[in-house]
């Protein structure tokens, strides 16, 4: 059975004065434990499908399933990372990193130590009684990244986590998040117009066209690059043939723009 199935889904935002058509048709499966992309450029509807796909909003028209069931019942199976951390900057980290526990289940004294040594592992340490006005970017999307992991959703969406970040440190947290991902066997969706980033972390690349957005390629990645760290795979010859590839992709759907 597909883990993750979208089915003809369209969707249009009505305003006062005009509609936009922000999705049209999108039909794609993505198997448990499988790194997938959404690459594009801006505006081609890609944070409209990973609200859609989070159960935020309800498309115009199409099917989400999680497991057979429709996402609405499933809304708690899903944690989502954005590019922004979004921490709350009048509470600690640890209590940033507790706080979807405490909404969504009682909170067991040892699911917070588990909690706060994934912390460590992320290479905080001793941020726990720290704001997140103290923290680095990078070390803010670590806290944002722990904070989503702990909830333990069987599907991550990250909608552009490291494009706020220098280009070491997202260098950096792409390894790290492929790391964790890999070890805990999630699924994922990450957002992205960055070519490199998509080549470099995913299984499968979908490729969308804009106005409307629109499927318009899937790039599977050959198993060389998927076994290879985010960072390894960018050193890779196979890396420079795709990344041409995909770039002459882009280029047809935009060739203006710029
Ligand atoms: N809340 C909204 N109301 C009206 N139009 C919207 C809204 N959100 C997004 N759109 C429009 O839908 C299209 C897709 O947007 P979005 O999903 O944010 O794309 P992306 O994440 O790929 O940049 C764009 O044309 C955008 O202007
Ligand atoms: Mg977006």
């Amino acid at each position: 059975m597909d883990f993750l199935t979208l089915r003809g889904i369209h969707h249009t935002y009505f305003t006062k004065t005009s509609a936009v058509t922000a999705l049209n048709n999108i039909s794609l499966d993505v198997q448990e434990g499988e790194f997938v992309s959404f690459l594009g450029p801006s505006g081609c509807g890609k944070t409209t499908l990973l609200s859609i796909i989070a159960g935020l909003i309800d498309p115009s028209d199409g099917q989400v399933k999680l497991e057979g069931k429709s996402v609405k019942e499933a809304s708690n199976q899903t944690g989502y990372m954005l590019q922004q951390d979004y921490l709350f900057p009048w509470k600690t980290i640890e209590e940033n990193i507790l706080l979807g526990l405490k909404i969504s289940v009682t909170l067991e004294e040892s699911k917070k130590e588990e909690v706060l040594a994934l912390l460590g592992q992320m290479g905080l340490e001793n941020v726990e009684k720290l704001y997140p006005k103290q923290l680095s970017g990078g070390m803010r999307q670590r806290v944002a990244l722990v904070r989503t992991l702990a909830t333990e959703p069987k599907l991550l969406m990250l909608d552009e986590p490291f494009s706020a970040l220098d280009y070491q440190t997202k260098l950096k947290l792409e390894d790290l998040v492929s790391n964790t991902f890999k070890s805990f066997g999630k699924t994922a969706i990450l957002v992205t117009h960055d070519i490199g980033e998509a080549i470099a972390m995913s299984d499968r690349i979908f490729l969308f066209s804009p106005r409307p957005g629109r499927l318009h390629k899937t790039f599977s990645m050959p198993e060389e690059l998927r076994n290879l760290s985010p960072f390894e795979a960018r050193n890779h010859p196979i890396y420079n043939e795709l990344f041409q590839t995909i770039w002459k992709e882009l280029e047809s759907i935009e060739p203006e723009e710029y």
